[in-house]
């Protein structure tokens, strides 16, 4: 009898080595009880690549990639769970049902991507030949974009009438419903055209298959400005990066890349000789972004190039941190340019901002000054540093209130103490004390305060001992996962009882940390040991990419317990709870702080004194636990 597609996910689980499904991709020695090599999802010199045969996983120290053998499979290829799923059960020879697996699949993708390529011809047809196109055209000259680019890149028309493109392919409607091309009506029965009277900017893979398509409205009214393909099987906006199929072998040469925000900057840019740059169209950076751009540069020099209004500055900030965690545990991120500094030149990554005075966005600016006055300002573009503590600048004015001014220094202070460098620290405490009218000692102390303040919230000692460093940077978020990741090793009843009695008062703010810990606190006792724990866990959210990242790191970060005795475990959990604890209530004071002088003025300050020496008194907090 044929097994049930669980049945068939369960047996391919239980027959993939995790071994041997990485040593298909990297080359592996063994080290201990691990295997290590250098990680295939960032570009590395010493291995940081871990994996782990007993426990049936791998992990990146570095980027912290990693995951069970499918997780691994499916990041590395690039596929869907049942993707790899279909594979595999090729290999082993282990039948599927029909309705799921079996060649359905791949044909459903194959015939959805055939699809996109005749609608994508379909459209550039009607954009050249049908009547109704003429103010698309229109709209194209007026953009200044030539016949010769909208070749290159494909651009097209979809036509006003509701069914024009279903008429045209005449093929079986559910692959166009795959590929997301129509949609079904609401009321009435059949389908409509997703796409109707928009200019069409077709969106493809790292290979040049159209995946998707991003569609432009033409004219007043028409809502949204942009209409795009939905996530398919083909297209998940999250991993593609618009022009990435025309930039990577730039990318590649000149080992560095720019991320602007729209289809038309990156066209713009491209044509006008920014051949690295790419687009995020609309969506957030993400770590996936992140992958697929180190997989082609090397180096890591990203150019943010988003818009200049408020909307485009948090961008660049967002994208600035992520791409700052993504690489953060691969060494310093280049703060200064100069190469007279000892121990410059290897850095994690280099991150410039190019933002032209002007204010325009990419393809604006090159439409006016051309191309060549747009790679001049990305010569000169600043590094993130240097743009921050600018933008910073500009807020201060001489005769700004002194709160003000305390404030802005506030902000400035996290900047400067980030710098490795103490030299260069040193410049750059000299440079902000001049520009803001302040003296230097006063400046130094204040952020000697700061670190001293902050050292004070460095994750607990036995962690620091393996050299572990989470994905989260949020504080409590990391403690959480830190107390989490013990139940992943092996510990005393009494420990584990203890633990869900401490994580169950947790209040967890990440949405799926919280998700994994009701897990946890349902499974936990079911499993006979940890390994069988692990699997459960990972069985639990099979199709939960985000939550099979987290237990990948809790696992990893478990290992810190490994060596440790019953006792020291406990007080390491103990340790952990305090400490976020601790960081609540400082929060907790600091919000009272600013509120009592809100609200009272000059009293404020008084007043604050005696809430928080009651709140003291009443809680007794210093000395708890
Ligand atoms: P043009 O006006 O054609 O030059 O577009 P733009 O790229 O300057 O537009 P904008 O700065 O408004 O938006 C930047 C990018 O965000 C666009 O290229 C789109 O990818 C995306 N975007 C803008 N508006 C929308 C929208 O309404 N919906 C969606 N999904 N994406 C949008
Ligand atoms: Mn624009």
């Amino acid at each position: 009898m044929p097994l049930t597609y669980q049945e068939a996910v369960e047996e391919i689980k239980s027959r993939l080595d995790i071994v041997e499904v990485v040593s298909r991709y990297v080359v592996l020695k063994k080290s201990g009880a691990n295997y290590m090599g250098c990680c295939p999802f960032h570009q590395e010199k010493t291995p940081s690549f871990s994996v782990n045969r007993q426990k049936g996983i791998c992990y990146c120290f570095a980027c912290h990639e990693g995951g069970d053998a499918i997780t691994f499979l499916e990041k590395i290829q690039n596929k869907s769970f049942k993707e790899v799923i279909e594979d595999e059960a090729k290999n082993f020879g282990i039948e599927l049902p029909a309705t799921i697996g079996g060649g359905n699949f791949s044909k459903k993708k194959t015939a959805a991507l055939e699809a996109m390529k005749k609608a994508s011809e379909f459209f550039t047809e009607n954009l050249f030949n049908s009547p109704d196109a003429e103010f698309a055209r229109e709209y194209l000259k007026k953009r200044s974009i030539s016949d010769e680019v909208i070749k290159k890149y494909g651009l097209g028309y979809a036509p006003k009438g509701y069914d024009e493109l279903q008429k045209h392919l005449n093929t079986d409607i559910s692959y166009l419903e795959t590929a997301g091309l129509v949609s079904k009506r609401e009321r009435e029965k059949g389908y409509i055209d997703r796409f109707r009277n928009r200019l069409i900017i077709p969106v493809k893979d790292e290979n040049g298959h159209i995946v998707a398509f991003g569609a432009r409205a033409l004219t007043e009214g028409q809502n949204p400005k942009y209409l795009n393909s939905p996530d398919t099987i083909l297209y998940n906006k999250s991993r593609i990066l618009y022009g990435f199929d025309t930039a990577k072998e730039a990318i590649k040469e000149l080992d560095s890349v720019l991320i602007c925000e729209g289809y038309f900057d990156a066209i713009s840019l491209q044509t006008g000789g920014v051949k690295n740059a790419v687009a995020s169209c609309g969506t957030a950076l993400t770590q996936d972004h992140i992958r697929l751009i180190a997989k082609y540069c090397e180096s890591r020099k990203i150019y943010l190039a988003f818009d200049t209004d408020n909307a485009g500055q948090m961008a660049t900030e967002r994208s600035a941190e992520l791409i700052k965690t993504a690489f953060g545990g691969l060494g310093d991120i280049k703060q200064f340019d100069s190469c007279y500094v000892a121990g410059g030149g290897n850095y994690s990554c280099e991150i410039r901002v190019v933002s032209p005075p002007e204010g325009k966005d990419p393809d604006e600016f090159i439409r006016e000054k051309g191309g060549n006055a747009y790679i001049e300002h990305m010569l000169n573009a600043p590094l993130l540093l240097d743009y921050r503590l600018d933008k910073l600048f500009s807020q201060y004015s001489s005769d700004m209130s002194p709160l003000a001014k305390n404030d802005l220094v506030a902000k400035i202070i996290p900047l400067i103490e980030e710098i490795k460098n103490n030299i260069v620290q040193n410049e750059y405490v000299k440079r902000v004390a001049t520009r803001l009218q302040l003296d230097e000692g006063l400046l130094l102390r204040e952020i000697k305060a700061f670190r001293a303040k902050n050292d004070e919230f460095e994750e607990p000692v036995f962690e620091q001992k393996s050299q572990i460093v989470t994905k989260s940077s949020n504080f409590i978020e990391k403690m959480q996962k830190n107390l989490l990741s013990v139940l992943c090793t092996n510990i005393s009843d009494d420990n584990r009882s203890e633990l869900i009695r401490i994580i169950k008062t947790q209040k967890i703010e990440e949405k799926n940390l919280k998700l994994l810990a009701e897990t946890i606190d349902k499974i936990v006792f079911k499993s006979n040991n940890t390994k069988e724990f692990i699997q459960e866990l990972f069985n639990e959210f099979q199709e939960n990419n985000e939550v099979k990242d987290i237990i990948t790191d809790l696992i990893y970060l478990s290992k810190s317990y490994e060596n440790l005795t019953d006792k020291e475990i406990q007080t390491a959990m103990f340790e952990t709870k305090n400490k976020i604890e601790l960081f609540r209530r400082r929060e907790e004071i600091k919000k009272l702080r600013l509120k009592s002088k809100e609200d009272n003025g000059v009293n404020g300050e008084v007043q604050y004194q005696i809430t928080v020496n009651e709140k003291l008194k009443s809680e007794n907090w210093r000395n708890n636990q």
